[in-house]
């Protein structure tokens, strides 16, 4: 006799089903899946004409993404998983420099630049001029050699570079290696608030639910220096109206600045400014790869991954 399933024994037949998964990670993950999705079901008494929306939902997600568009990055962002999987991953010790969501816009391979240099590199929409200075030193306050620092940013209009389409070039974003002092400090402008791209399906989720797509205005980096643990993380400028309501829930208080104006006149490295600018100045520091953390959740290095 064939054996047949209700709505009460299905799910226990289903993770059944996995227990001859090798890789123990997977197994977890997959019975976890299995049982997570089915409570949903089960709680909200899921109807036909839902679950195919959720399916179409999803596919259309899956079709708005391209190498330019990540849709279900935005999908985990606005439903607060990369923050969930950021706190689960990333606990710092005390002192340390906060991580924050990593977004869509990061780029590989940005264009390399020197201290000093300007990196909003097309013509002047018009933004206030801004000099960032940073330091990356251990907890201890020593500098760190040898870092690669990405950053980029939005432009005064909300834009990232990569949104100007497919032959946009390349700008505010660039790439340091820190010398012997642990420093970074480079010319831009200052980023504007911006909604996280609104016109596909994460967009009609957002206003679905009467949710705005707006991100504080920010500055990203990314670091990544031997012996020390990766950061990547936002500046945030104070005062934006968007702090307390992040799309993407980014925001930590510890990585909020004022980026205060400073006068026309000698900026702190030597060159002349014709107009007001402003000035972030930020110490990021960086725990030691060994650094144990006490109470820490940090997943065990040695876990295998569930690709195996
Ligand atoms: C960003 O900061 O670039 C970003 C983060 C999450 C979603 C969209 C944009
Ligand atoms: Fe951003």
């Amino acid at each position: 006799m064939p054996r047949e399933f209700d709505q009460f024994t299905i799910t226990d037949e289903v993770i059944d089903r996995f227990k001859n998964t090798p890789n123990p990670r997977l197994k977890q993950l997959m019975e976890a899946v299995v049982r997570h999705a089915h409570a949903l079901v089960q709680e909200t008494q899921l109807t036909e004409t839902e679950w195919s929306f959720a399916i179409d939902f999803l596919t259309r997600t899956g079709q708005t993404c391209s190498d330019r568009r990540q849709e279900f990055i935005l999908l985990s962002d606005t439903l607060g998983i990369s923050m969930l999987v950021d706190a689960i991953n990333n606990a710092v010790p005390a002192g340390a420099t906060q991580s924050t969501v990593l977004g869509p816009f990061f780029v590989q391979d940005a264009p390399v630049a020197q201290n000093n240099s300007r990196i909003d590199l097309d013509d002047d929409h018009g933004g206030q001029p801004l000099y960032a200075e940073a330091t990356f030193t251990d907890l201890q306050g020593n500098p760190i050699e040898s870092a690669k620092v990405d950053v980029w940013h939005s432009d005064e209009q909300g834009n990232y570079d990569i949104q100007y389409g497919p032959d946009a070039s390349l700008t505010r974003r660039a790439r340091f290696v820190t010398g012997k002092d642990g420093r970074v400090t480079f010319w831009t402008s200052l980023p504007a608030a911006y909604p996280i791209p609104y016109d596909g399906p994460v967009g009609q989720m957002l206003a679905a639910a009467n949710r705005h797509p707006w991100r504080p205005a920010h500055l990203h980096y990314m670091v990544d220096a031997p012996g020390f643990k990766h950061l990547t993380t936002h500046i945030f400028v104070n005062g934006d109206q968007y702090l307390e309501s992040d799309a993407v829930f980014g925001v930590k208080k510890s990585l909020v600045d004022d980026f205060p104006e400073r006068p026309a006149g000698t900026a702190p490295d030597g060159s002349v400014v014709d107009r007001p600018y402003r000035h972030l100045v930020w110490h990021f520091k960086l725990p030691h790869l060994d650094h144990t953390l006490p109470g820490s959740f940090a997943a065990p290095t040695s876990r295998s991954s569930p690709t195996d």
